[in-house]
């Protein structure tokens, strides 16, 4: 490791580091696609790891700003972008990595980090814990009805890549602000999301865009079709990628629109929360089958007492947490947590401990969606005071269950 460099990119060796990402997730970009992608320089900040001047590692993050419980946000970088050369892999430069990350993020007053995880096994060990669920979804049109009457009605408008650039942003911004653990999405990523070039779509259309409006309430939805024809019979499958929307109505016009594209025999939702109040709409609920159900955001307190200070409490209460961070001990020791619905005040403190966890532990709890007594269960988390996760996690608890519907 000792002739390893690590440090972000410039302009000129940003195409490398491209390249380099890609590898370890087994793709090779084409001479096409990387004259677009260089010219993304600044999408996000990176860092890489150069070994003889040759990168053989990346990671990077976006600027993004975090939802938290009662409506606060807190800037959280949005670690992506990680990848290592297989011929470099397991030698810890994952590790240096994220060493280098966090003491920066550490440096700079971060509160939190963020970030998805390709494969569950790999972050808890630097702090992350899973904070929210997600859940892709199909049901058959053919038992997609409502138990009342629902008509999408006026008020949706197809509209093309242009006018989405404009609007979807605006209505996503919208929404996230009311949905704890969303994180914002930068222009950067809006340009990708939105260019939708064709080897992202596995076979499929391009990019339906459907906008919902009523009065100050907003939503859209972003959808593909795969096109497919059993014999005579219609049998295509609505693949719907993004459906946010402001307030519940207009989730289930959103909804309704979707189910009831003509010629489809299947609707497919990639991103849903687990709790989606429209499955509690459907006449046979059971109908909607999930296809997946698994961990999104990862949440990294990278200053606990700055973390458990950026958001509200459900209920007022104190309670003092010993935190153990393995990687980051400058974040390890007991701190006093006094907080309510109007705001939080956290010290350190030499007092007894209510609650024994690691940091990977109250990052899975910071956003209200995993309740400590299951961590607890799990030999996660340890109750030094009796009662202790009751109360941690009435004062934890969101009304709003956390859920994270960006891919970055
Ligand atoms: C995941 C990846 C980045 C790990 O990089 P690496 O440099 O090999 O990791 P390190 O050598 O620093 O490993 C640190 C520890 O984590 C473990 N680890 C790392 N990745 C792991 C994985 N995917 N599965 C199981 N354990 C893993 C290592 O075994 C090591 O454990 P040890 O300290 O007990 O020996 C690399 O394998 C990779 O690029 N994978 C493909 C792309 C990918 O998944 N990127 C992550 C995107 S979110």
């Amino acid at each position: 490791m000792s002739d390893i460099e690590i440090r972000p990119v410039t302009a000129e060796e940003w195409p490398d580091y491209l390249r380099a990402e890609h590898i370890p997730f087994g793709i090779q970009i084409s001479d096409e696609e990387m004259k677009v992608q260089s010219q993304r320089y600044g999408a996000w900040n990176t860092l890489a790891a150069f070994e003889d001047g040759r990168i053989v590692a990346t990671a990077g993050d976006w600027d993004m700003r975090l939802t938290l419980p009662g409506f606060t946000e807190v800037h959280a970088p949005g670690v992506t972008a990680v990848g290592v050369l297989p011929t470099h892999r397991r030698r810890g430069l994952l590790t240096a990595l994220m060493r280098r990350q966090l003491d920066e993020y550490r440096g700079r007053g971060e509160a939190v980090a963020t970030l998805l995880a390709a494969e569950s096994v790999i972050y808890g060990r630097f702090g992350y814990g899973w904070a929210t669920a997600h859940m892709a979804a199909e049901i058959d049109t053919a038992h997609a009805r409502f138990v009342g009457r629902l008509e999408p009605g006026a008020g949706l408008e197809l509209i093309d890549k242009n006018e989405a650039a404009k609007v979807l942003p605006q209505i996503f911004d919208e929404t996230r602000r009311n949905q704890v653990g969303e994180v914002s999405r930068p222009g950067g990523w809006w340009t990708e999301f939105l260019r939708d070039p064709e080897w992202a779509r596995d076979g499929d259309s391009e990019l339906f865009h459907v906008v919902c409006r009523d009065g100050a309430a907003a939503g859209y939805a972003s959808y593909r079709i795969k096109q497919h024809w059993d014999g005579a019979l219609a049998s295509s499958t609505a693949r719907v990628i993004h459906l946010v929307a402001t307030d519940a109505p207009t989730r289930a016009r959103l909804w309704r629109y979707c189910l009831d594209v003509d010629l489809m025999a299947r609707v497919s939702f990639e991103n849903l929360p687990l709790d989606d109040p429209m499955r509690w709409m459907l006449r046979d609920p059971r109908r909607l089958r999930a296809t997946i159900v698994a961990d999104w955001l990862w949440v990294r307190p990278v200053d606990v007492a700055r973390a458990l200070e950026a958001r509200r409490y459900r209920v007022a209460g104190r309670l003092v947490l010993e935190v153990v961070d393995a990687f980051l001990p400058e974040n390890e020791g007991r701190y006093e947590l006094d907080a309510g619905p109007d705001g939080a005040h956290c010290r350190r403190t030499n007092a007894a401990p209510d609650l024994r966890l690691s940091v990977a532990e109250l990052g899975s709890a910071y956003l209200g969606g995993v309740s400590l007594a299951s961590l607890a269960a799990a030999g996660r988390v340890e109750e030094c005071t009796a009662g202790a996760l009751g109360r941690a996690d009435l004062m934890f608890g969101s009304d709003i269950p956390p859920w994270c519907s960006t891919d970055f």
